[in-house]
């Protein structure tokens, strides 16, 4: 199978993203390939500052004015994105067919501006009558397990929650077929955690929607994800099914993040992994997990070949894998 074949919804293929500073570069995403099918769920892990809200605003295109380098192919339905002109990307694929739920849900609401005028944004700035876009998102609201009046409140008045169930109908306006979560859960208490999860499992399943689940926890990834990437440094160097990942993980950093998870038949406790994530603007020569990998070796003073998009289900950028 290729991943040009019919139930690939998206293809990136050595996607970059670079922020200019005075510093030099940073290299948020820095050569990213993967293949998301129809319908299903991509989790995208790893640390803070690693790069994986970058990459989702590259999918977006919505790039800050100090953009240095935006490269690469991503390819929606068949059609090159890349290709598109701005104008077009906005009249046709961002919120349409692209959408993303921003990370921070307590922040990213205008605190001015009632429920319903934020989710309906989109549609007004298309020209829908007030009463059709406000019936829309009434709709949503329920959709999403809030009341229809969530509708004229103001964000101060709903819970943390609430707000996140509001950011995530707002991401869904324009019946878009993939969306991006960026750590949809990530401020909100356990048992609020539990139900937003229940919510996009069921938005999943009744929607037919294909997400990318942004996170630094793995295992709230491996709840919702049908497949992992673990992003290191602005790269994936683990792709493969939530089971292969979690449960024969081959890449070092991978292994470090899991043996930091408590188990409950395990006479080892659990163990972190030492050191700090790397400078983007000057990464380690070489693999960039090197300065912290347990098991580095010579040869690891060379980059590990860059993952292709698509093959085997199970790919890993490490040279102890590669040696096999
Ligand atoms: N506009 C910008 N200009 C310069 N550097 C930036 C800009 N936006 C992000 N960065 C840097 O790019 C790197 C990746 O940031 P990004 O926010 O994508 O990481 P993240 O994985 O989403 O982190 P977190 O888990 O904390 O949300 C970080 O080093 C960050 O400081
Ligand atoms: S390539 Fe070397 S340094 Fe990098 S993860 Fe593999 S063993 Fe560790
Ligand atoms: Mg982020």
């Amino acid at each position: 199978m290729t991943a040009t074949t019919m139930d690939t919804l998206l293809n990136v293929k050595e996607l970059k993203l670079y922020y200019d500073t005075p510093r030099g570069p940073v290299r948020a995403v820095d050569g990213v390939s993967f293949a998301l099918k129809e319908g299903e769920a991509l989790g995208l892990v790893g640390e803070s500052g690693s790069g994986k809200t970058s990459l989702g605003l590259a999918l977006m295109r919505l790039l800050p004015k100090n953009v240095h380098t935006y490269t690469g192919r991503v390819v929606l339905e068949g059609e090159d994105l890349m290709a598109l002109s701005d104008e077009e990307f906005r009249r046709r694929v961002r919120w349409r067919k692209i959408s993303m739920a921003f990370q921070g849900a307590m922040n990213v609401l205008n605190p001015v501006l009632k429920v319903w005028l934020q989710i309906a944004e989109p549609l007004l700035a298309d020209g829908v009558p007030k009463a059709q876009a406000r019936a829309r998102v009434e709709e949503l609201l329920e959709l999403v397990g809030l009341a229809r009046d969530v509708a004229d409140r103001y964000p101060h008045e709903l819970s943390g929650g609430m707000k996140q169930r509001v950011v995530i109908a707002a991401a869904l306006v324009m019946n878009p077929k993939l969306v991006i979560l960026d750590e949809p859960t990530s401020a909100l208490d356990v048992s609020i955690q539990a139900q937003i999860m229940n919510l996009l499992k069921r938005l999943k399943r009744e929607l037919g929607l294909s997400y990318l689940f942004v996170t630094h926890d793995i295992a709230l990834a491996s709840d919702l994800c049908d497949s992992m990437a673990i992003v290191y440094a602005g790269q994936i160097v683990e792709i493969g099914t939530a089971e292969d990942v979690l449960l024969r993980p081959e890449h070092p950093y991978t292994q470090g993040l899991l043996a930091s998870l408590p188990r409950l038949h395990s006479t080892r406790l659990p163990s972190f992994i030492p050191g700090a994530p790397p400078d983007l603007v000057r990464p380690p020569a070489g693999c960039r997990f090197r300065p912290r990998c347990p098991k580095a070796f010579k040869r690891c003073t060379e980059p590990p070949p860059p993952l292709p998009g698509h093959g085997p289900d199970h790919l890993v950028r490490c040279w102890l894998v590669e040696r096999r």
